[in-house]
């Protein structure tokens, strides 16, 4: 049977199609009733009309209800006014699965609800387009690493060691033996590139953080490419074209996907100017508001925006309060002034945004103000200073104590390491952790005893020290983090078709 699909109807304009989907809407008037379907390529509006279709197909369209899947035959016909610019005008149908009491209906429902339900949340309209744009990141990401010579490697994900500290391993029972889940496939890539030169892996990755913030996922996707004969500033180079080309990739193809999430694009857009390159000692002085970024200072221009914000959610609540003393009622007189409940609830949902930032805010000035120079940057820390640029800054030569333990000691000053953190703009922060490693077999030894992990499961590691070892570096990108600053979405959770997180193991 051949198949039709939404996103092809230009094509069968004037034509009898058959169409397989949802009803992702629907509503009746006298003798008509309409329907939204979607079909995962788009949404057509159908009508079905009593005098074409006769009385028994008419009362079988009103048993149609949100969510139920059908199948609608019909005339394509262009409207401009609709969603993708065709109507199908329907002479068939049939209902292919019942759908009673579809549990998420068009009012707002809380965030809880909807991620118990995020088996049926994902069919949204806006969760389509994420997972569109989630899924164009993933192909542009490896073509361009494909396109550049680098082979795909798949790392282990039970492992024997710990990478990224051992205070959030998922341990398993390995055959009565303890094993990690992944938390980052890098030092095996280490071992890949002293073979194939340039290689990227992408798979999941497991970390357990015990607390519920907007960045942590406790299972997420992490792409973490590794080349040989790279130093820090060959990384930051590749780093910059790498984000450049996916979100330019982003941008090109997926521009109906950001307009139903109501992206504004313009931030993105400055992704072809140069991403600042900054020194850990440089970062501290910006959040301390002791060096401004354009003319801004970070304490003072969070200070402003806190007042902005205060006297706003006055205003707001004055609104409030006088829509709600006047409220629309049934009945109501010609001329009366009645307002409706869906502007006040919207007025309830900026006022309940504001008072987060009213709440937020003070935590970022103190700790932009309590900022002490060795720490490492916290997410407070990370939002105080990616709010002062319009494009991802990086990062780099970190103290070396607050790093990971492969991370290169900077040959110039010992005091540093050769890490670089990129934080996406927005105040969205880290969404890439690298740097230049290791490469001193005796440095590793401290390192590894300084962290107090076990030598006997880093003797393959230092291996690669003792046998032809090369200057060599890499990365790891979030993909989620990456996707949530690309769709501005309030959360991380929003950028993955199923979350892990702390309280979260369902569905
Ligand atoms: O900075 P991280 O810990 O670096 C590494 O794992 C290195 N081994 C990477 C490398 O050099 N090959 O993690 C890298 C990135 C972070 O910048 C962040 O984007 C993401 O992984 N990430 C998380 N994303 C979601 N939830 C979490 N709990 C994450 N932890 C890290
Ligand atoms: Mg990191």
């Amino acid at each position: 049977m051949q198949k039709y699909l939404i996103k092809d109807l230009a094509d069968f304009e004037g034509q009898e199609v058959t169409l397989l989907g949802w009803a992702s809407n629907k509503r009746e008037s006298k003798g008509l009733v309409f329907v939204v379907l979607r079909d995962g390529t788009g949404w057509c509006q159908c009508v079905i009309s009593l005098d074409t279709i006769g009385e028994t197909l008419f009362e079988e369209a009103r048993k149609i209800t949100l969510e139920a899947s059908v199948s609608l035959t019909g005339l394509v016909v262009k409207d401009e006014r609709q969603m993708g610019g065709f109507e199908l005008q329907v002479n068939a149908l049939e209902i292919l699965g019942e759908s009673a009491d579809y549990p998420i209906a068009k009012k707002e429902h809380g965030v809880d609800f909807l991620m118990d339900k995020r088996h049926l949340w994902l069919r949204s309209q806006r969760q389509w387009a994420i997972m569109r744009i989630r899924n164009k990141i993933i192909f542009s990401i490896h073509e361009f690493f494909q396109s550049k010579g680098f082979v795909q490697m798949d790392a282990p994900l039970f492992t024997g060691n710990a990478c990224e500290g051992t205070s959030n391993l998922f341990e398993t029972d390995f055959y009565g033996d303890p094993a990690y889940l992944s938390q980052s496939g890098q030092l095996y890539g280490e071992a890949m590139a002293m073979t194939l030169g340039k290689i990227y892996t992408f798979g999941p990755t497991f970390r357990a953080e015990k607390s519920k913030t907007r960045r942590h996922l406790s299972e997420f996707w992490m792409i973490e490419p590794e080349m040989a004969f790279y130093d820090i500033f060959d990384n930051m180079d590749l780093i910059e074209d790498f984000l450049r080309s996916v979100v330019t990739a982003v941008l090109d193809s997926c521009e109906k996907e950001l307009a139903i999430i109501g992206r504004d694009t313009a931030v993105l857009k400055n992704i072809i100017k140069p991403f600042p390159r900054l020194t850990y000692d440089e970062a501290v002085r910006i959040i301390k508001g002791e060096q401004d970024v354009n003319g801004q200072n970070s304490i003072v221009s969070l200070e402003n925006e806190l007042k902005a914000v205060q006297e706003r959610i006055g205003l707001v609540q004055t609104e409030i309060a006088e829509r709600e003393a006047k409220i629309k009622v049934p009945g109501m007189k010609k001329g009366e002034i009645g307002f409706n409940q869906a502007q006040i609830d919207k007025l309830k949902q900026e006022l309940g945004d504001l008072q987060e930032q009213e709440r937020n805010i003070p935590q970022w000035l103190n700790s932009a103000r309590n900022f002490e120079y060795g720490n490492d940057l916290g997410g407070s820390d990370e939002t105080v200073i990616t709010r002062l640029f319009d494009v991802p800054i990086m990062v780099y030569n970190w103290p070396h104590e607050v790093k990971a333990f492969y991370l290169k000691r900077d040959p110039d000053n010992s005091k540093f390491a050769r890490g670089v953190d990129v934080l996406a703009p927005e105040g969205y922060g880290e969404i890439v952790g690298g740097g230049e490693r290791e490469t001193n077999e005796q440095l590793l030894i401290e390192k590894i005893n300084e962290h107090q992990l076990p030598m006997e499961a880093f003797e393959w590691y230092l291996d690669l020290r003792r046998y032809g070892t090369v200057p060599h570096a890499g990365f790891g990108l979030g993909l989620e983090r990456l996707v949530t600053w690309l769709c501005k979405l309030p959360h991380v959770r929003e950028s993955i078709p199923f979350p892990r997180m702390y309280g979260r193991l369902l569905p």
